[in-house]
C-alpha cells in the first residue's frame, strides 16, 4: 500500500512539476533536460542553442511587434511569423483597389516592401542572472513596502550601469513569482517592412469556427523584412535603410515529418500560471471565467446579429468580432479541461505532498498554515477580481463610446494633475486611436452593446461595486439619449473637441451626457476598484512569492519559471491525442482535408481557385513527393499566448513550421498542462513553401532561403 501510495505521488509530482519540454530559459538548459532532449533525438549543443558569445539560434530568434514571435530566414533578414501577428500591417496597406488581407500580397523586389510605422522586433542578445544584485541589501523583515522600493531602485541602478553597446537596451524581469531576476540585453529594431502575405482565405482559413481547434488547416504565416542602418544597427525608417545582414538564420527542412519527431519551439510565451494554489485555479474557472464568458458572449450575440443581415456592419466587425470571440473561447476551454482533467484534486494532491516535504525538510513552519491563508485571500478578493473583470470587459474592452470616454477621462486626468504641455502631448499620443475607433464602427450596433452590456452590468456586478444612480437608470432609455447627442459617438464634433483648449475641452465633455454617464464607471474604476484590487493583489502576490520559495525548497525536482513574455525554449514530439473516448486525431493534416472542409463564398471556408487547381494537379514538388500535401501538425511542447509565429525546431536545427495556436481539449496548459492533452499547433513549413513559391510564385523569395530536402 505504501508503495502505492508513494508511486501516486510521485506520479502527481510528475504531473504537477516535472514535465518533459517546461519553457525554459535558454541559458539554463539543465543537464536534466539536455539528456532529455537528446534522447528524444536532439543532436545540439546548448551553446548552439543561446550562447552570448558567438553565432547562435538566440540571435534567428525575435520577439515580434511586442506580442507575437518570429524568425529570421534569411541572410538579409527576411522574418516568418503567423499571418494573425501581421494581420494589422497587411489591413493596414489594405485598400478598396489594393486588398492584401483578402487577396494576399507578393511584392516583386526590395523596393515594393512596405514600412509599417511604430512596428518593432527586438533580438535577445545575452541574459544572465542577476538575482543578487537585484536583491542587494534585501532582509527577510523588511516593511514590504521599503523592500519593493529598494528592489526598484536596485533595478534602475543595475539598468544605467549594466555594460552594454550603444544600440542595446537592457531589461531586467522577475522570475518564480519575485524570488528571481534576469537582465536582457536586447536590440529593438524599427524599420520591419511586410514582404509577403497569403490572402485570407489561406492564412486565416477556418478563422472563429476553427479557432483554438484541431484538426486544422490553416497557412497562418506572413512574410516580413527587417532593414538596418548602414552599420547593420537599429534605425527609425528610413529609404536610405538596407536590409538586415543576418549572421544566424534558420535553414528550412522539408523531409517529410511523421508522429514521434522531436521539435523545439523558441519563443516569446507571455503569461502561465503553473504554480497556483487549488482556491485559485477553482476561482478562476469558477467565477471568473463564467463572468468573462457571459459578458463577451453577450457583445458576441449582438454583433453576429447586426453581421448577419449586413454586409457592411460584417466587414467593419469581423476583426473585432475575431478579438473578441479569440479569449471567448479560449476561457470555455480552458475551464472544461481543468474539469476534465481533475486538475484542482492533482493541484490539493500536490499541496499534502508539499507539507509533508516542508516537516520532513523542517522549513520553515509558516509554510504549514499557507494554504489557509490563501483560502482567506481569495475568499476575501472575490467580489473584487469580479468588479474589476466586468468592469472592463463593459465598459472598456467590448463597447467603442465607453472605450472612448475612458481615453478622454485620462486625457482629462492628464490636465489636472501634469498641466497643458503633458495634455497637449498625450492628446496628440490619443488622437489617431481615438478617431480611428469610427472607422470600422457602427452607432447602431455600439448602441445596442451599450444596452446589453449595460444590462448585464445592473444584474450582474457585485453589490458592492455597482453604482447605485446607475441601477436606477432606465438602460434603454439612457442609450438612446446618449447615442443621438452625445460628442462620443460623433466624430466630426470630437475631433473639433480634441482641439479645443484643455479648459473648454473639458467644460464640454463635462456638459456631454455621455460622458457624464461613462465618468460614473471611470470613476468607480479609479477611485474605488483599482485601489482595493491592487491591495488585494500586493497580499496575494507576497504570499505567491512565499509559496513559490516553499516549492523551490521542497521539492527535489527541476522546475521552470512560468512564461513571462521572455525569450523561452520547450519541446516534445509530433504526436495526435485523443479528445474524447474512441476517438483519436491523427497529428498532421493536409491540402485534402481543405477541400473536404470547402464551403464556397463563405467567409470563413472558402478556398482560393489557384489552391483547388494545384491540387487537383497535385503540384506540391518538391515540397511533398507523396501525392499528399501536409498543412498543419501537432506536438507536445508547452506554448502560449506570444508563441504564435515561433520556429518549431528540429534535432539539427533547421526549421520545420510555425507555431500558432493550440488544441481545443489543452487549452488549460496556462494553468495546469496536460501530458495527454495538450497540444501545440503549427502550420508545416512545407506547406508555406508550397504557398510561396507555387500558389504567389515567389521565386525571389524561395532563392533568398537555404532549403534543405
Ligand atoms: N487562437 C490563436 C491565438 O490565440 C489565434 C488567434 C487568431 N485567430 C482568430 N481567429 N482570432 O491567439
Ligand atoms: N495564437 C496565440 C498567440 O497569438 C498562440 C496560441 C496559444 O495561446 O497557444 O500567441
Amino acid at each position: 500500500m505504501k508503495k502505492i501510495l508513494f508511486a501516486f505521488i510521485t506520479l502527481s509530482l510528475q504531473i504537477i512539476l516535472g514535465q518533459n519540454g517546461r519553457m525554459i530559459i535558454p541559458s539554463e538548459i539543465s543537464k536534466q533536460s539536455l539528456n532529455e532532449m537528446q534522447e528524444m533525438g536532439l543532436k545540439l549543443k546548448t551553446s548552439d542553442i543561446y550562447s552570448p558569445n558567438k553565432s547562435s539560434l538566440n540571435d534567428a530568434v525575435i520577439q515580434f511587434n511586442g506580442g507575437c514571435t518570429g524568425e529570421i530566414i534569411s541572410p538579409k533578414g527576411l522574418i516568418l511569423t503567423n499571418h494573425h501577428c501581421g494581420y494589422g500591417a497587411i489591413q493596414a496597406h489594405s485598400t478598396f483597389e489594393h486588398n492584401y488581407v483578402k487577396d494576399g500580397f507578393w511584392s516583386k523586389s526590395l523596393s515594393e516592401e512596405l514600412p509599417n510605422p511604430g512596428m518593432y522586433v527586438s533580438f535577445v542578445r545575452k541574459i544572465e542572472n542577476v538575482t543578487n544584485q537585484v536583491l542587494k541589501g534585501v532582509k527577510k523583515d523588511m516593511d514590504p513596502a521599503i523592500k519593493q522600493a529598494l528592489i526598484n531602485k536596485n533595478i534602475k541602478f543595475l539598468i544605467k550601469t549594466y555594460p552594454k553597446k550603444l544600440w542595446q537596451e537592457v531589461e531586467i524581469k522577475s522570475f518564480f513569482d519575485g524570488n528571481q531576476f534576469y537582465a536582457f540585453t536586447v536590440e529593438n529594431y524599427k524599420d520591419i517592412r511586410l514582404v509577403a502575405a497569403p490572402p485570407s482565405s489561406i492564412g486565416k482559413f477556418g478563422a472563429d469556427t476553427d479557432n483554438w481547434m484541431w484538426p486544422r488547416h490553416s497557412g497562418d504565416f506572413s512574410v516580413f523584412r527587417i532593414y538596418a542602418d548602414k552599420n547593420n544597427h537599429p534605425a527609425e525608417y528610413s529609404p536610405n535603410n538596407v536590409p538586415y545582414q543576418a549572421d544566424t538564420y534558420f535553414k528550412i527542412n522539408i523531409k517529410p515529418k511523421k508522429a514521434g519527431d522531436f521539435f523545439m519551439i523558441y519563443g516569446f510565451p507571455g503569461r502561465t500560471q503553473e504554480y497556483l494554489p487549488a482556491v485559485a485555479v477553482k476561482q478562476k474557472v469558477d467565477v471568473i471565467n463564467p463572468a468573462r464568458i457571459e459578458t463577451r458572449k453577450t457583445a458576441l450575440d449582438v454583433m453576429q446579429n447586426f453581421m448577419q443581415k449586413n454586409d457592411t456592419i460584417k466587414l467593419k466587425y469581423t476583426a473585432k468580432f475575431a478579438r473578441i470571440a479569440n479569449y471567448w473561447k479560449k476561457w470555455i476551454g480552458e475551464t472544461q479541461g481543468i474539469h476534465k482533467t481533475h486538475a484542482i484534486d492533482k493541484k490539493k494532491e500536490f499541496e499534502s505532498y508539499f507539507l509533508k516535504q516542508v516537516k520532513a525538510k523542517k522549513l520553515s513552519p509558516e509554510y504549514l498554515s499557507i494554504f489557509d491563508r490563501f483560502a482567506d485571500l481569495y475568499q476575501q478578493n472575490k467580489d473584487i477580481e469580479l468588479a474589476r473583470n466586468y468592469l472592463i470587459e463593459i465598459a472598456y474592452l467590448n463597447n467603442d463610446l465607453l472605450k472612448r470616454a475612458f481615453d478622454l477621462y485620462n486625457l482629462e486626468q492628464v490636465y489636472q494633475t501634469k498641466g497643458k504641455e503633458a495634455f497637449k502631448a498625450k492628446e496628440k499620443k490619443y488622437l489617431p486611436g481615438l478617431l480611428n475607433s469610427f472607422k470600422n464602427y457602427d452607432s447602431k450596433v455600439d448602441k445596442a452593446l451599450f444596452e446589453a452590456l449595460m444590462k448585464l452590468y445592473v444584474s450582474k456586478m457585485p453589490v458592492k461595486y455597482r453604482n447605485k444612480n446607475i441601477e436606477k437608470l432606465d438602460i434603454s432609455q439612457t442609450a438612446d439619449e446618449i447615442y443621438s447627442n452625445s460628442i462620443l459617438n460623433q466624430p466630426d464634433k470630437l475631433k473639433k473637441l480634441l482641439h479645443k483648449k484643455p479648459k473648454k475641452f473639458i467644460k464640454l465633455l463635462a456638459d456631454d451626457p455621455g460622458y457624464q454617464f461613462a465618468r460614473q464607471l471611470i470613476q468607480d474604476y479609479y477611485l474605488k476598484i483599482a485601489p482595493d484590487y491592487r491591495n488585494s493583489r500586493i497580499q496575494i502576490n507576497q504570499l505567491q512569492k512565499k509559496y513559490m520559495q516553499g516549492i523551490m525548497a521542497a521539492v527535489d525536482k527541476q522546475i521552470f519559471p512560468d512564461a513571462n513574455g521572455t525569450l523561452r525554449i520547450s519541446y516534445g514530439v509530433i504526436k495526435g491525442y485523443e479528445p474524447r473516448d474512441a476517438v483519436y486525431y491523427f497529428p498532421i493534416s493536409h491540402v485534402r482535408g481543405i477541400i473536404e472542409k470547402y464551403k464556397p463564398g463563405d467567409y470563413e471556408f472558402d478556398v482560393p481557385k489557384r489552391l483547388i487547381e494545384l491540387y487537383e494537379k497535385k503540384d506540391y514538388a518538391p515540397y511533398s513527393n507523396t501525392g499528399e500535401m501536409p498543412v498543419d501538425f501537432i506536438g507536445t511542447a508547452h506554448t502560449t499566448g506570444g508563441n504564435s509565429g515561433s520556429p518549431a525546431i528540429n534535432a539539427e536545427g533547421d526549421l520545420i513550421g510555425i507555431n500558432f495556436d493550440r488544441v481545443w481539449e489543452g487549452t488549460m496548459s496556462d494553468l495546469y498542462y496536460d501530458k495527454k492533452l495538450s497540444r501545440n499547433i503549427m502550420v508545416d513549413i512545407n506547406y508555406v513553401l508550397f504557398i510561396i513559391d507555387k500558389f504567389g510564385n515567389d521565386k525571389r523569395l524561395i532563392e533568398e532561403m537555404t532549403i534543405k530536402k
